[in-house]
């Protein structure tokens, strides 16, 4: 017989379940849909055309993206009974940081797209729910802020410890930006570094093509840049030399409504006040040099060498899918890395990064710390990335989902549904912790039949 108080919840699938079922009671449903299509239901419905173009859209047809998802869907969970786990433990370390539980929020871009704090917001629902925010190099406020925000949100239980962020770099063109970013990085207090691999250039992203859109060029997710002292410095060099395609960024524009809508957009986002912004030829500027340094398409493996000389802080390369590729990472100095295929906004038709995992642990063996990201849903897709070989994943655009929902809120929200099925998961299936996850037995569904077409 179980002895325990019939009041006792233990582990957060069940307490979830108590508060959504409790509130249920007075005829209060959840804000933010608990499966994974209605919440992306539901934040089309509160985004606009552009802002769901940018982040539900994907490379080319979208056969990556599909192929995320179509992967996961392959996989078969064979729950175990009569196991006696009562209570699980999520609580993980991952490069000897403890975490609450094996999910970190992914870096996202542009997130102004979906509210103009958006990091701000991301960063407090991520310290109350007790997981680190990777912040991103095109985030949408100074690194230094979103961390502060971070920190200072503490909610209530024991999940609730500060768990700290972490940075993602894209490296510039310019080494020295590159440098100060790190530093800015290891005085925010980050716990590690991600420095991203696979966006050298920007994927043919028909979504944002078909309506004209990129978010940098309306001033969007570029706060990193117009905070940091060495950008600034090239942009007024560039002004001053006129280098660039125009060096404010005005040459060949139509004066048309639109233009005149993105220059106010592009005065709002820089440092400062809106009118003398609009009427200064540097916040233009900024936009044109971020565009032509952000990223570095000569980056190769010596070039990533160099970062264990130039930070104290982990290194963790992002973006990773060929098992060489992850031998070669390790190699140069990294502590981690992040298997991706950056959610299928980059190559399409690339493979899936559930498939690409297998490979790459089975190269790899059981030592080296490898994360996961592309593709992560609901707390079953955490439980699946686990049990092929991730020691922690990214949950990616369901987060901004949220937070297009229900603001901060939101976010903490999704962040508390995956976990409390990932709990449940495991308690059905008979695992009692994070490291029993890679034990759990999966099966893999053959792909349909094809049935009366010629394939060609
Ligand atoms: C809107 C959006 C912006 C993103 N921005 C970045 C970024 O700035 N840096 C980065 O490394 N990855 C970025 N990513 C990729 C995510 O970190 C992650 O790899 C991806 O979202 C995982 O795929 P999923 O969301 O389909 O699970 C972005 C993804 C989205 C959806």
């Amino acid at each position: 017989m179980d002895t325990e108080s019939p009041h006792t919840v233990p582990g957060p699938g069940r307490a979830r379940q108590d508060t959504i079922y409790r509130a249920g009671v007075s005829g209060i449903r959840p804000r933010v849909p608990t499966d994974a299509a209605g919440l992306e239901r539901a934040a089309r419905r509160a985004m606009s055309r552009k802002a769901w173009a940018y982040i539900n859209g994907s490379a080319g047809e979208g056969r990556t993206h599909d192929n995320n998802r179509q992967a996961f869907d392959s996989v078969r969970i064979v729950p175990r009974m009569a196991h006696g786990v009562k209570e699980r433990s999520l609580s993980t370390t991952v490069l000897g940081q403890e975490l609450s539980s094996p999910l970190l929020l992914a870096p996202v871009g542009a997130g102004a797209l979906v509210h103009p704090d958006s990091d701000l917001l991301i960063a407090r629902a991520a310290g109350r729910a007790g997981v680190p925010y990777v912040v991103s190099n095109q985030g949408s406020s100074p690194l230094e802020e979103i961390a502060t925000a971070g920190r200072s949100a503490r909610g209530p239980g024991p999940s609730s410890q500060d768990a700290g962020h972490w940075f993602q770099l894209y490296w510039s063109t310019d080494e020295t930006l590159v440098d100060n970013l790190i530093a800015r990085a290891e005085d925010s207090g980050a716990g590690a570094l991600v420095v991203t691999l696979d966006t050298t250039v920007l994927g043919w992203r028909p979504q944002d093509l078909n309506l004209g859109s990129l978010p940098f060029s309306r001033g969007q997710g570029i706060a990193q840049y117009t905070s940091d002292n060495r950008f600034l410095q090239i942009v007024r060099g560039r002004l001053r030399d006129r280098v660039g395609r125009a060096a404010d960024g005005t040459a060949g524009v139509r004066v048309t409504p639109a233009a005149v809508a993105s220059l106010f957009s592009i005065a709002r986002h820089h440092p400062g006040p809106t009118l003398r912004n609009l009427l200064a030829p540097e916040p233009r500027a900024s936009v044109e040099t971020f565009l032509d340094i952000y990223s570095n398409p000569g980056l190769d493996w010596d070039l990533l060498g160099t970062v264990t000389q130039r930070t104290s802080l982990p290194v963790v390369f992002k973006g990773v899918l060929h098992p060489d590729d992850a031998e070669r990472a390790f190699e140069v100095g990294a502590d981690a890395i992040i298997v991706s295929n950056h959610g299928g906004r980059q190559v399409d038709g690339a493979v899936a990064s559930l498939d690409a995992l297998v490979e790459i642990r089975e190269r790899l063996g059981e030592g080296p710390t490898v994360l996961f990201d592309s593709g992560i849903r609901t707390g079953r897709d955490v439980a699946v990335a686990l049990a092929r070989g991730a020691d922690a994943v990214l949950l990616g655009r369901p987060h901004l989902y949220g937070l297009a929902v229900a603001g901060a809120e939101g976010v903490e929200e999704v962040v508390r549904n995956v976990l409390a099925e990932l709990d449940l998961t495991m308690a059905l299936a008979g695992v009692p912790d994070v490291a029993g996850l890679r034990h759990m037995e999966l099966r893999t569904a053959e792909p349909p039949a094809v049935t009366g077409r010629l394939r060609p």
